[in-house]
């Protein structure tokens, strides 16, 4: 369209826009044994995406008060016109992601591009694991169900735990001795601005780092890049013989997306309330414990480690260990090899890791 190709000329003038999109789009090569694993991390920024333009939607009926909350997502539900979608895209939308967020994680572990230089690209992601977790947990109680009030409960229980600061923490959390409408107060701000502006400067670390160390070639097939280090010095790993990212690679990450998008839509329409137990359909009642309250099923099994440990103290520890263990992996695992089957420790440990995560998942859902 002419119209088009005029704005087009004028901004190139003015800020140089063929210059950056031949760096960024058909210039930015990427490794020529790229796989579709690395689209992860695009289907990743589009949940994110999605979640925030839900999420900015469901504000505009929500309440965030203890007496109106439950009513308000009962309108939502019952009554604003398509704010089932949006809200069943919302919350099936957070499950979603942390599944992704999971795959995401376990390829890059797999195929060894958690590896120096890229340990911050790791940290980085490690504390988007933790602010997502958090963001789930926080969202979990704004709805002001019966779940939500004693899930919610459960969780800062166990802050308590901590020697010294526990129980000064689970006030803090709370805003008071017990669960109230002051910590619905808190868990709004933290869900809707704190935590989010804390994913968004992640998220823009995460990127930069990527652009800046150059995405890694894959372990496996004919690799376009050599030996990067030259003594201890690492230059930026440019794949001169790779793919363009527009439009190769663009394409495998939009069929990701699609591939995501159909998913996330067929258990909205066909299985909407699969991650809500019928507690979740009830307000909030300080006064009536139901009998199962279980976390979502990504955190059964740290459910499950305080529940097996003697003392919470001890099964705290144990996850703490744990995480400190994973955060710091780049650290620990510092051999240069990254193909997983030449890896025979790394591949006992991890898929030994992974079932254990596993057995302690069916188990909380059981017990
Ligand atoms: C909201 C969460 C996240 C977003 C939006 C995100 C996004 C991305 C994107 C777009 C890429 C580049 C393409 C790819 O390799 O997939 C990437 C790479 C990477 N991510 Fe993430 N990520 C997130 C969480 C994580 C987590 C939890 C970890 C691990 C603890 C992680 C570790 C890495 C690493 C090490 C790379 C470099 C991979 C390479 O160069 O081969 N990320 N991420």
């Amino acid at each position: 369209m002419p119209f088009l190709k005029k704005i087009y000329r004028w901004l190139n003038v003015r800020i140089g826009a063929d210059e950056i999109l031949e760096q960024e789009l058909t210039g930015y090569r990427l490794p020529a044994n790229i796989n579709g694993w690395y689209s992860l991390g695009s289907v990743l920024l589009f949940a994110l995406a999605l979640q925030v333009v839900s999420g900015i939607l469901l504000l505009v009926y929500y309440v965030p008060d203890a007496d109106k909350a439950f009513a308000s997502v009962t309108a939502i539900m019952n009554q604003v016109p398509f704010g089932w979608l949006i809200r069943m895209c919302h919350a099936v939308g957070s499950n979603l992601m942390v599944l992704v967020l999971i795959l995401h994680m376990l390829s890059v572990l797999f195929m060894g591009s958690y590896k120096r230089p890229r340990e911050l690209s790791w940290l980085s992601g490690f504390m988007l694991l933790n602010l997502v977790m958090a963001i789930s947990l926080t969202g979990y109680l704004l709805p002001w169900s019966q779940l939500s009030f004693w899930a919610t409960t459960v969780a800062t229980n166990s802050f308590g735990a901590i020697p010294v600061v526990g129980g000064f923490l689970v006030e803090f959390l709370r805003g008071g001795k017990l669960v109230g409408p002051q910590t619905l107060g808190r868990f709004f701000a933290l869900h809707v601005a704190l935590i989010p502006l804390g994913i968004g400067a992640l998220v823009g670390l995460h990127l930069f780092l990527l652009k800046r160390v150059g995405v890694s070639a894959p372990p496996f097939g004919l690799s376009d890049t050599g030996n990067q280090w030259q003594g201890d010095r690492y230059r930026y790993e440019d794949h001169p013989d790779g793919i363009p990212f527009f439009p190769n690679f663009v394409v495998k990450d939009l069929i990701s997306i699609c591939l995501y998008l159909a998913f996330l839509l067929l258990v909205v329409f066909f299985n909407p309330f699969i991650f809500f137990p019928k507690d979740a359909f009830i307000p909030a009642n300080p006064f009536q414990t139901p009998a199962h309250i279980k976390p979502e099923w990504y955190f059964l099994a740290n459910y499950q480690t305080l529940k097996i440990f003697p003392s919470e103290l001890l099964g705290l520890t144990a996850q703490g260990v744990a995480m400190t263990f994973l955060a710091l992996l780049p650290f620990i695992d510092r051999g240069r090899e990254r193909h997983p089957l030449k890896r025979p420790l790394f591949l006992a440990c991890s898929i030994g890791g992974i079932a254990v995560w596993i057995g302690l998942t069916i188990w909380g859902h059981y017990s």
